[in-house]
Order: C-alpha cells, then sequence, then structure tokens
C-alpha cells in the first residue's frame, strides 16, 4: 500500500510539472529544473512500481500455496464416500487451475485495481483543484457509465464458473483415460477415447468463448463510454480556453489527468472482469475447502495414538480372554449412493481376542463392507461396532485405524521405491525392519532381484510388478505397521499356490498374538481358522470350523464340495 501510494503521488505529479513547463511557455531558464524535477519522478516511479509490483506478486503466490495446501488437506480428510460423486481428475483441476486464476487475480489484478482506483481518486482530487467545475461534470457522467460495467460482469462471473467446471471435466477424463491406458489400447478405443476427450475439450472451449466474448462487450462498452465522458468534457475546456476562462497549461494539466482517469476506468473494466472469473474459480475452491467430513470425530481426540495403543495393550492382557476383540451388533448398513439396498442387514458377530477368524461367502456378499465400516470409512446405517469393548464413535479416528493393519482387495503401491512403499506402513522403521517385513511376506526374494533391490521405482500404480507382487509388498506393509488387528481382504489371492503356502506359513508366524479376519474364496486358506463365518447377501448364514460347518450340509459344504473335489 505503502508503495502503491507513492507511486500514485509521483505519477500525479507529472502532469502538475508539465503545466508549468507550458505556461512558462518553454523558453524560461527554470527550464532545466523542470526537466530534472521529471527524471527524478521518473527514478522515483520505477523503484516503487518495482517494489509493488515485487510485493504484489509475492503475495499472489503466498496466498495460492496457502490456498493448495488448505484444499488438498481438507480433501484428506473426506471419507471415501465423498470421492464416490467427485472425481480425483477434477479436485486436481481445481487445485492447478483454478488455484492459477485466484493466483492472477491477487498477484496482477487486485495490484492493478488499487492502483487504477489510487490513480482514479487521486485525479479526480488533482481535477478539482484544477477546475472545480468540470471536475463535476466529469464525476457526474462517470457515474453512469459504471453501472452498465458492473451488470455485464455478473455474466461474466457465471459464465467463468461453467467454464472452469468443464476444463474440470476434461482433467477428470483424462486422467481416468490414462490411468486405463491397457485396457483401452485391448479394446482399441483410442478413437473413442479421441472423440470422448475431444468432445470435452470442444465444450470447454465453447464455454469459453461465451466468456471471451462478453468480456470484449464489456471492454468495447468500457471504453467507448469512458472516452465519450471525456472527449465531451475536453470539449467543454476548450471552450473555456478559447473565452480565456482557462489556461493553456491548466487544461493540459487537466487533460493529462482526464488521461489518468480514463486509464483507470479502463483498467479497473479488465479487472471486474478478472474479478468475476476469478470469483467463480473462488467458489469451486471454497466448496473443497468448507466440505465437511460426514464423520463425527470422536471426543477424547485429544489423547495421542500412542497412549491409546498402550492404553488398550494393558486392556487387552487384563481382559479375559473371552473378551471380543471386534463385536458387530445389528448391523445394518446402505451405501450412500444405494440407499434402498442393504449391503449389511442386521449383521450379528463377535471375534475373540486373538482368534484367527475367516469370513468366506459369494462375491458381493458384503464382505469387503465389513472392513470398510470397522476402518469408519462409512458409518452403519443401524447398529453398533465395538473394537476392544470400545464402541468405535468413541475412538479417535487415528487412534482407531492405529489398530488395525489391512490389506486390500486390490493392493495400492505408490510411485516410489519398494523400501518407501512398505515404509508406508511405519514411516519411521529402519532399514533393517522394512527388510524383515518384506522377508516375513516373501517379498524379499523378489524386491532383491529387481534392479536396484529396495531401492527400484515401482512405477504409478505398481505397474512394474505383478500381481501377486503387489499383493506381497501390500502384506509386508501391513506386517511392518504390527497392528494388534489385522484385516486381509484377499490378500493371497493372485499368488500361486506354492507362494500362497508359503505366505500364509509367514502369516501364521505373525498371526499368534493378533486378531485377524480374513477374506478367502480359496477355502483351502481358512481350514485352519479357529472359526470360519459364512456370509450371503448382507447376512451371516453359518459359522464355525471347518468340521462342523462341513457336517451342517450347508452354503460352506456346497462351496467346499466344489472346490475340493475338483482339485
Ligand atoms: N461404494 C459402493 N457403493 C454402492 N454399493 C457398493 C459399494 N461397494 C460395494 N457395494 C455393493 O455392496 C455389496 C457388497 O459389496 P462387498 O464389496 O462388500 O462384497 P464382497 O463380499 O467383498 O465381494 P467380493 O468377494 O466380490 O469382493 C455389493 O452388492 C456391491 O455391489
Ligand atoms: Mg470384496
Amino acid at each position: 500500500m505503502v508503495f502503491l501510494l507513492l507511486a500514485a503521488a509521483a505519477t500525479l505529479a507529472v502532469p502538475l510539472a508539465f503545466r508549468g513547463l507550458v505556461d512558462a511557455g518553454f523558453t524560461s531558464r527554470e527550464i532545466n529544473d523542470k526537466f530534472l524535477t521529471l527524471l527524478g519522478l521518473a527514478a522515483i516511479l520505477a523503484v516503487v512500481t518495482a517494489s509493488r509490483f515485487y510485493l504484489m506478486s509475492w503475495l499472489g503466490e503466498r496466498v495460492v500455496a496457502d490456498i493448495r495446501s488448505r484444499v488438498f488437506d481438507n480433501v484428506l480428510r473426506q471419507s471415501p464416500a465423498y470421492f464416490e460423486t467427485l472425481q480425483t481428475g477434477e479436485v486436481l483441476s481445481r487445485l492447478t487451475s483454478d488455484t492459477t486464476l485466484v493466483q492472477t487475480l491477487i498477484g496482477t489484478s487486485i495490484s492493478m485495481a488499487l492502483r487504477s482506483v489510487v490513480m482514479f481518486v487521486g485525479a479526480m482530487i488533482m481535477m478539482l483543484i484544477t477546475s472545480a467545475w468540470l471536475a463535476a461534470l466529469m464525476g457526474v457522467l462517470l457515474l453512469l457509465v459504471v453501472l452498465p460495467i458492473w451488470a455485464l460482469g455478473r455474466h461474466v462471473r457465471r459464465s467463468s464458473k461453467v467454464s472452469q467446471d468443464r476444463v474440470a471435466d476434461t482433467s477428470a477424463m483424462a486422467g481416468e483415460v490414462l490411468n486405463a491406458m491397457p485396457t483401452v489400447q485391448a479394446f482399441c478405443r483410442e478413437p473413442y477415447e479421441r472423440m470422448r476427450f475431444n468432445q470435452s475439450v470442444e465444450a470447454a472451449f465453447k464455454e469459453a468463448k461465451r466468456r471471451i466474448r462478453l468480456r470484449s462487450i464489456l471492454t468495447a462498452v468500457a471504453i467507448m463510454l469512458a472516452f465519450s465522458v471525456i472527449t465531451f468534457v475536453l470539449w467543454i475546456g476548450a471552450r473555456q480556453v478559447s473565452a480565456t476562462q482557462m489556461t493553456l497549461g491548466e487544461l493540459t494539466q487537466f487533460v493529462m489527468y482526464a488521461v489518468l482517469i480514463a486509464g483507470s476506468i479502463g483498467a479497473l473494466s479488465e479487472v471486474w472482469g478478472d474479478l468475476q472469473r476469478a470469483a467463480g474459480a473462488t467458489e469451486r475452491l471454497v466448496e473443497l475447502m468448507r466440505a465437511k467430513p460426514n464423520l463425527s470425530e470422536a471426543g477424547g481426540g485429544s489423547l495421542t495414538v500412542s497412549q491409546h495403543r498402550g492404553e488398550i495393550a494393558d486392556v487387552s492382557t487384563a481382559m479375559p480372554a473371552s473378551a471380543a476383540a471386534l463385536e458387530f451388533q445389528d448391523i445394518t448398513f446402505c451405501y450412500p449412493s444405494r440407499p434402498d439396498y442393504a449391503a449389511l442387514n442386521r449383521l450379528n458377530f463377535t471375534v475373540a481376542s486373538g482368534a484367527r477368524v475367516a469370513l468366506v461367502g459369494p462375491s458381493g456378499a458384503g464382505k469387503t463392507t465389513i472392513f470398510s465400516l470397522l476402518l469408519r470409512f462409512y458409518e452403519p446405517t443401524s447398529g453398533g461396532i465395538a473394537v476392544f469393548g470400545r464402541d468405535i464413535r468413541s475412538w479417535p479416528i487415528d487412534a482407531l485405524r492405529e489398530q488395525i493393519g489391512i490389506v486390500p482387495q486390490d493392493p495400492v503401491i505408490f510411485a516410489a521405491s519398494a523400501m518407501d512403499n512398505i515404509r508406508y506402513g511405519r514411516l519411521e522403521a529402519s532399514d533393517e525392519e522394512v527388510i524383515d517385513a518384506a522377508k516375513t511376506a516373501h517379498a524379499h526374494g523378489f524386491i532383491s532381484a529387481l534392479p536396484e533391490g529396495y531401492a527400484s521405482f515401482l512405477g504409478e500404480r505398481g505397474v512394474r510388478l505383478s500381481g501377486g507382487q503387489k499383493q506381497r509388498i501390500s502384506i509386508a506393509r501391513a506386517i511392518l505397521k504390527n497392528p494388534p488387528i489385522l484385516l486381509l481382504d484377499e490378500a493371497t489371492s493372485a499368488l500361486d499356490a506354492e507362494s500362497e503356502q508359503a505366505v500364509q506359513r509367514a502369516l501364521d508366524a505373525v498371526l499368534p498374538g493378533r486378531t485377524s479376519l480374513t477374506i478367502a474364496h480359496r477355502l483351502a486358506t481358512v481350514l485352519h481358522a479357529d472359526r470360519i463365518i459364512v456370509m450371503e447377501a448382507g447376512v451371516v448364514v453359518e459359522q464355525g470350523h471347518h468340521t462342523e460347518l462341513i457336517a451342517q450340509s450347508g452354503l460352506y459344504a456346497r462351496l467346499a464340495r466344489l472346490q475340493f473335489t475338483k482339485e
């Protein structure tokens, strides 16, 4: 603001210096001084303008950096349900292109606007001093100019929001296709995807065209109106000079102020357009920044995770052996996107502390859903879940998730080294601990055989690994986390029989002392579970040990007969 005001003052002093020059008639001996003054003004203007530019641009970058972090931070806290409706590409687009608009606004437009406002006000005041009557006339006429500009600006804003939405659609589509390249190519769908992307790009272009047209009209209207006003006022001024009511120097000064005013109005109308555009982008960013995670974080959040770990460790050792590690009471759950379909229907079961329980059942029975509820990715529609005897809603979310290690159905590999991928389970683990976990998960062999061993980059989404290798990295990650509860969702489904047995044996070695819930389709892997829970269509239909279930000759017996007689 200081530099801005200094720059404005220096600019406003220029016409004053000119008036002196003109009225002195270019012949006086003071002329050298006057020109030196002008040069001095230029020097001040240069330094002050550069400083203002530096500070304003800095501010723009800083604000955008903060917005990006805040938006990302809030997005990270959303539950999976949020991402069922919002595409990741869209979030990315908002984080990049929308924030860039805001940056332009703050770094350039606001600076321009402030300067123009100051110049406008300053030049108006100086004009009033030069010729009050002419200035007043001009002021009133200019008011009439501002109204249409303001009205047009609102259209620009609406169009801008739509335009940015279209750009986001494009990003979302590109992101999806790039993630599915092998499938796209295997189905020869390149022309189809090209067409779809083209359509999306063209839709964005069409919207941008609309916006640009509006902006052009806005500019034309602003320039035309402002110049008409100035020309009219000057015409009156010129008549005053010829009637000798005004000196030529005064009119020169007045003209220069008028030019400054016209310039600032032009700049302001442009800024107004930018502002409307950025307002559209900001709305979209604020949407992301304000989105509330639909989980209520439990009280007791002040307890640190490690304190909880300690407390639970004490409790679970002090508890009688029969105390349940996991308890599902009458759980009914519908996914938010399918409110009329119960993925789980009045489900009841308990898992004793330290038990190894298997979950089996046909595809779509709701097995993975159970894991999602345990991790509080979703809230059950009714019923309650307890972990170590404590309702999960009363757990601080971090502490709850700290108790649980999960090997998901489709393992996630980050674009990082093998070492970093396993260490994701516990960031502070040493290299030796990571390697130990890899050995336990039977991943050590193939990782060592990679070109750079543990430092090998695994590619985005682990594209450089086989399905079974990804699973073993994922298992190593969960083992490294060393949680009291392990959830394995078909953790070994992509392994050959031999590796599967090896990993199974390794899991046998780490499971004692932990509670585990294992989802498996291959029944051979659950033969030795303490208990098998058989699910179908969201309900538990049978449970018991392998031999008991066979004796019941129900769903399990049927599945077992199919699998074991074939093998
Ligand atoms: N995000 C979701 N939104 C809506 N419905 C879902 C969602 N995820 C799963 N479902 C539905 O919930 C039901 C249970 O799904 P779940 O993933 O728990 O099955 P599953 O037993 O793990 O099956 P599989 O053995 O094939 O992995 C299915 O009918 C599925 O269509
Ligand atoms: Mg599943």
